[in-house]
């Protein structure tokens, strides 16, 4: 399974990718980490690790359908078959989204279908929740609202700001994605309809 990961920033979940994607046994190779800022960490971090790198500057095309098309043409020209999503801070057009549809993940910083947006630690606070922790999806036209392939959860701990709480759930992020990318990229799970089957079910 050829995968694309896109990023917009310092890519620490795109390290994450890229490492666990080097196991010899890992059922997908990283080929190709684009951003839509020119300037993001990420995209140094990618080509150290000898990744494919391209920046798509969101601020050379007229509307989102622009640079949409411009992207699309970018993933099927380098034939990925799965496009991961690690800290991209943009939002697709419904077209492109369904041009990908069951070959999209994104992972996200809340125990979903809590908190979709940003500022997911600082509400989750706010809420008083005492799990917090992070999802993997596939990614729907609607934000932060696909089936849901994984979980982690991150318990909320007296005293805890934004920061400290960031600081636990990402390195559940940082073991989450790989492991559900290598169960998508493996075949062990799948989407039907709006529903993830892991093939234990399947069978
Ligand atoms: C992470 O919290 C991730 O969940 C969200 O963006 C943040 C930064 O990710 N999508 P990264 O360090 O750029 O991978």
């Amino acid at each position: 399974t050829r995968v694309a990961i896109l990023i917009s920033g310092r890519g620490s979940n795109m390290v994450s990718l890229i490492e666990a994607a080097r196991a010899p046994d890992f059922p997908a190779e990283i080929v190709l980490v684009l951003s839509n800022r020119p300037e993001a960490a990420g995209l140094a971090r990618a080509a150290e690790a000898g990744i494919a790198t391209q920046a798509i500057d969101h601020r050379a095309y007229p509307d989102r359908d622009g640079f949409d098309a411009a992207l699309d043409a970018e993933l099927r020209a380098a034939k990925v078959d799965l496009v991961c999503l690690a800290g991209f801070m943009r939002i697709f057009t419904p077209g492109f989204v369904e041009g990908w549809a069951g070959r999209m993940l994104n992972i996200h910083p809340s125990l979903l279908p809590l908190f979709k947006g940003t500022h997911t630690h600082a509400r989750a606070l706010e809420a008083g929740v005492r799990l917090h922790g992070c999802t993997v999806h596939y990614v729907v036209p609607e934000l932060d609202a696909g089936p849901i392939v994984a979980q982690a959860a991150v318990p909320v701990r007296a005293g805890d700001d934004p920061d400290s709480l960031a600081d636990r759930v990402i390195v559940q992020e940082h073991r989450l994605y790989p492991a559900a990318l290598a169960l998508v990229a493996g075949g062990k799970v799948r989407l039907e309809g709006d529903r993830v089957i892991f093939d234990a079910e399947a069978a």
